[in-house]
């Protein structure tokens, strides 16, 4: 745990703009910054920092937060981790309480992952550098290759020994977990005996390293020429290696994609290395596969243009076309590079100057779809039915851009190489587009459909009639966790007084500690008391009526609310939105950052500064809520009311009934008044 003042210190010193841009690359707009958001795949950007409010907001993926959420989020990390990493980043020393028994295993499990990583990093490089083997087949092979000795220290690259236990031994030796070395796949456990073996052996080692530098896994390269020998072998998936999220060299390359505004994508580990080696930075591999939209995300954080770069073997350039559109679905700038045949970018960067690479690079890199073009035109020759399909594949890619413009430009140049008439091939596009549009409407539908009956229930059952299914669910007593919208199995559950409670808690967030003078209307004779605030007053009306609110989150957020001894506004906002429950900070900075568009406050905030209606619009918020939930009591009484005439218990029925009447009379009440109250 970390101390009290540390923390407060952390959350002043944290700036969002340079937390966030450690990671994003972000642009100034107005006051505020944009992005494609890190969290969720765009290709417009949605993603949007504060500084002045000290948050980032997605208004595409919803996702949003502090600077500290923003770390915990983005690279994985605990609260703790996230203060630490933040405090390490200011300069801040972070001294630490005593650790509970509890909180350090959570930390520990957390962390130890990576910690074997960086163990085995530190160990393959030591037997690359420090042992004869070592020297003699690994670090003798990379040079060999031409990677200088800076290169090879740059990238961590390592050698695992010919031994089936060197690695396991000394790792167990130095009190590392056998679950942990098991579970990050550096160690294999025989299933029968339980021995426990090493995954890498006599191989030279390449660390992957995660956008943040940690290391996530390794590759292993034989330097044997035995066919039946895997030439490379990488670590499994594991909590610390999801690879289809991961770029070899990623960490590396960011800071220059960055700066260039373009990333070389290749194929493998040496051609990474070997572009590094000759001044292009801006590169990172695959390794071996086609690319995810998860990877091309995390390329798309530092830039939209992307040069894929192909040695000349024809039948894989085929294979990889498909892969290709991919990019250009995601809305990137796509381009292609062909190297000479026979080599590949490490072979062409160990042959040629940095200059030379650039200026080859920058000759032959060639639009994508020109490039399909060339590629498989020369399949055919005049054969129609080829050249008909090779149109096909032409509109296919240009129908995926997301953009209009983009894929109107590719019309035109299309046009005129293929020879066919714009026309004709914009109406081929736009086929395939309304397709695809058509498929989109249809799964959009089915979804509205479903959310409308969800509505209809909520409305039933908020006016008290017709109660199929909401019925079940007892106001107040929240037997479901935390969730904003739980979908309990059976019935759906009643999110209309959500609504309410949630207007509540924006007035107590963002006005708690104004005064508020309740206007006459509400006051039912008796006099204004003139000097409280407006959390003073929710908490009096609600604490009055014994209301306790349903969700889970929002009942957390009231009661830590009135427990806080602070009372400057700035502070309590301050305190939400870094706080370690994520819902809790989540649901606080949704409530500030969205423009607020819920019933009564809408049209009036056009008119009226917010805070002159206090005493307005907080009244009406509690009456209308304390309305909703008369309503949904009636309404799970008209339930148990069914159950009791379906049991035949006439005395139970009785009672229900004459509960029933006094609430629909309250509730009647509360209508009443509600419609008495204009604006
Ligand atoms: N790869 C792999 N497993 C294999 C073969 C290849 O994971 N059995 C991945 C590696 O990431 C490798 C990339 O595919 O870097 C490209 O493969 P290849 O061209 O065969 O390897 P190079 O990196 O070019 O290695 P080298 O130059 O040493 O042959
Ligand atoms: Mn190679």
């Amino acid at each position: 745990m970390i101390d009290h003042a540390t923390i407060e210190r952390i959350l002043d010193t944290a700036q969002i703009v340079e937390v966030v841009s450690d990671f994003v690359s972000l642009k100034k707009r107005g006051t505020n910054y944009v992005a494609c958001c890190p969290f969720h795949h765009e290709k417009t950007p949605s993603f949007s920092v504060s500084p002045s409010k000290g948050i980032f907001k997605c208004f595409g993926c919803g996702k949003a937060g502090s600077a500290v959420t923003f770390v915990m989020e983005h690279e994985q990390m605990s609260y703790v981790e996230a203060l630490k990493y933040l405090g390490n980043k200011y300069g801040i020393e972070v001294k630490e309480k005593e650790e509970s028994q509890e909180e350090a295993q959570q930390r520990l499990l957390h962390e130890s992952l990576l910690i074997v990583n960086d163990f085995a990093k530190e160990f393959y490089a030591k037997r690359l550098w420090e042992s004869e083997d070592g020297q003699a087949i690994g670090l003798s092979y990379f040079r060999e290759r031409g990677f200088s000795d800076e290169t090879i220290r740059k990238f961590g690259l390592g050698y695992s020994p010919d031994e089936r236990r060197a690695f396991t031994h000394q790792a167990q030796k130095k009190g590392y977990k056998k679950e942990h070395l098991v579970a990050v796949g550096l160690t294999i456990e025989r299933e029968e005996s339980g021995e426990l073996f090493d995954r890498f052996y006599d191989r030279v080692m390449f660390p992957w390293r995660s956008i943040s530098g940690k290391v996530i896994a390794f590759g292993g390269r034989t330097l044997r020429s035995d066919k039946n020998i895997a030439k490379y072998i990488n670590s499994p998936e594991s909590e610390a290696f999801v690879k289809n999220k991961s770029l070899y060299g990623i960490y590396e390359a960011k800071g220059a994609i960055v700066r260039e505004q373009k990333c070389y994508l290749v194929e493998g580990y040496t051609d990474v290395i070997s572009f590094h080696q000759a001044g292009i930075e801006n590169v990172v591999a695959s390794g071996g596969t086609s690319l995810t939209s998860g990877q091309i995300g995390l390329i798309k954080r530092f830039s939209n243009k992307i040069t894929v770069l192909y040695d000349g073997d024809y039948a894989g350039i085929k294979a990889s076309l498909r892969g290709i559109d991919m990019l250009l679905a995601e809305g990137m700038e796509v381009k292609v590079a062909l190297f000479p045949d026979g080599e590949d970018p490490d072979s062409f960067a160990k042959k040629h100057t940095a200059d030379e690479v650039c200026e080859f690079l920058n000759l032959h890199e060639e639009d994508f779809i020109a490039f399909k073009y060339r590629i498989l035109s020369s399949d055919i020759e005049k054969d129609p039915l080829q050249r008909a399909r090779l149109i096909g594949e032409i509109v296919n890619s240009i129908a995926v851009i997301p953009d209009a413009i983009v894929r109107n430009v590719y019309v035109e140049e299309t046009s005129s190489r293929l020879n066919i008439g714009q026309e004709l091939l914009q109406q081929e596009i736009n086929k395939v587009r309304n397709k695809r549009q058509e498929e989109e409407f249809k799964a959009n539908q089915r979804r509205e459909r479903l959310q409308q009956l969800d509505a209809m229930q909520q409305t039933d059952a908020a006016s008290g009639y017709g109660s199929n299914g909401t019925g079940g669910y007892n106001a107040g007593t929240g037997g479901y966790n935390a969730g904003n919208r739980a979908v309990l199995p059976g019935f759906i559950v009643n999110t209309y007084c959500e609504e309410a409670e949630k207007e509540i808690l924006y007035y107590l967030i963002k006005f708690g500690h104004f005064p508020i003078h309740i206007e006459e209307e509400f006051l039912y004779g008796a006099p204004d008391s003139g000097q409280q605030s407006v959390a003073q007053y929710i908490f009096s009306q609600l604490g009055n009526d014994d209301l306790e609110l349903q969700n889970l989150v929002y009942k957390n957020i009231f009661d830590e609310y009135f427990n806080l001894k602070v009372a400057d506004g700035e502070k309590i906002f301050k305190h939400f939105i870094n706080h370690p429950d994520s819902a809790v900070a989540k649901t606080v900075i949704d409530l500030m950052a969205q423009p607020y568009t819920i019933t009564i406050a809408q049209f009036n905030k056009s008119l009226i500064p917010e805070q002159n209606i206090l005493g307005r619009v907080v009244p009406k918020a509690i009456l209308i809520y304390k309305a909703k939930v008369m309503a949904q009591a009636s309404l799970n009484l008209a339930e148990e009311l069914k159950k009791a005439q379906a049991e035949g218990n006439d005395r139970l029925q009785e009672e229900l009934i004459q509960q029933l009447n006094t609430l629909m009379q309250v509730r009647n009440a509360f209508a009443k008044e509600l419609k008495r109250i204009t604006f």
